[in-house]
């Protein structure tokens, strides 16, 4: 068997269009959803990030806000920042690029924000949501993964769905979806005994554990579906995945590229995550009018 790739970029492409419909629609009432960007210190591979989800934001006219702190910004000035944001009606969506500085609790940055604002669904309100099957902001690379799951047809339900890696950013929220569709899931992490065998059992692998090629032609079944979600740079500056991909190619059934995979999802979930919160802020806003 060779395996389909998994195009994240046409994928992508096809809910930046449904985002840019909702964009005009949402002009036509006189709104224009809004990004702000905390950027801290210097870190090229955040920047990187930033700046592609800035980009992305003008191409579908969407504004965006890049605010930036040099690394020895304290808690409180960050805490300011948010705050200003929270009340600023012409910002929908509002993201803390990650990892923060060590004198910074990450915690207490992401509790401070509006959870109506959180679109990259982080705050334990919208975490809690998602664990308890509420409606809420759903992590942008989770969703993403969902989302090709569901483009090329692969069903999850009742299927054996292991995860690798068990961040708030990605493992959880990446299993608790899979199990909102009815998966069987097994999370799995640096502490975990006889990784081959369960990975091996999986019809789902979803490698998000940030080590470059840790998962081996050996540690998957023929017709496996693999999602790479590791974004890894090698000595020669290419991008590089979980997953051994030349290894893993003749024998799963659909496999994610790196780049080009789950990569460009995170970014469209993005978007699709701040023109929801805009939508929703001018329907209670016409709400509010008809009170
Ligand atoms: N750092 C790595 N991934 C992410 C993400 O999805 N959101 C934020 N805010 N920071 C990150």
């Amino acid at each position: 068997m060779t395996a389909k790739l998994m195009d994240g970029k046409k994928v992508a492409q096809t809910i930046r269009e449904d985002v840019k419909r909702r964009v005009d629609q949402l002009a036509a009432s006189g709104v224009k959803p809004g990004l702000a960007v905390i950027l801290v210190g210097d870190d090229p591979a955040s920047r990187t990030y930033v700046n592609s989800k800035k980009r992305t934001c003008e191409k579908l006219g969407m504004r965006s806000d890049l605010i930036e702190y040099p690394e020895t910004v304290t808690e409180s000035e960050l805490l300011s920042a948010v705050h200003r944001l929270n009340g600023d009606p012409g910002i929908h969506g509002i993201l803390v690029q990650l990892p923060l500085p060590r004198q910074i609790d990450e915690t207490a940055i992401i509790n401070a924000i509006r959870p109506e604002k959180d679109v990259d669904g982080f705050h334990p309100i919208n975490a809690g949501r998602l664990l308890t099957g509420g409606e809420g902001f759903i992590p942008c690379t989770p969703n993403g993964i969902m989302k090709l799951l569901e483009f090329y047809g692969i069903g999850v339900e009742g299927k054996n769905a292991v995860v690798i890696g068990r961040s708030n950013i990605v493992g959880k929220p990446a299993g608790l979806l899979l199990l909102r569709k009815n998966a069987t899931v097994t999370f799995c992490h640096s502490r975990t005994e006889n990784l081959q065998e369960i990975t091996r059992q999986a019809d789902i692998i979803i490698a998000a554990a940030g080590r470059p090629g840790m998962l081996r032609g050996d540690d998957i079944k023929e017709g496996a579906v693999v999602i790479d979600v590791g974004i890894n740079r090698k000595p020669d500056g290419k991008l590089t995945g979980d997953a051994a991909f030349d290894e893993l190619e003749p024998k799963a059934s659909f496999i994610t590229p790196v780049p080009g995979g789950v990569g460009p999802m995170t970014i469209a979930m993005l978007m699709a995550n701040t023109v929801r919160s805009a939508e929703n802020s001018l329907l209670k806003d016409k709400q509010a009018e008809t009170m």
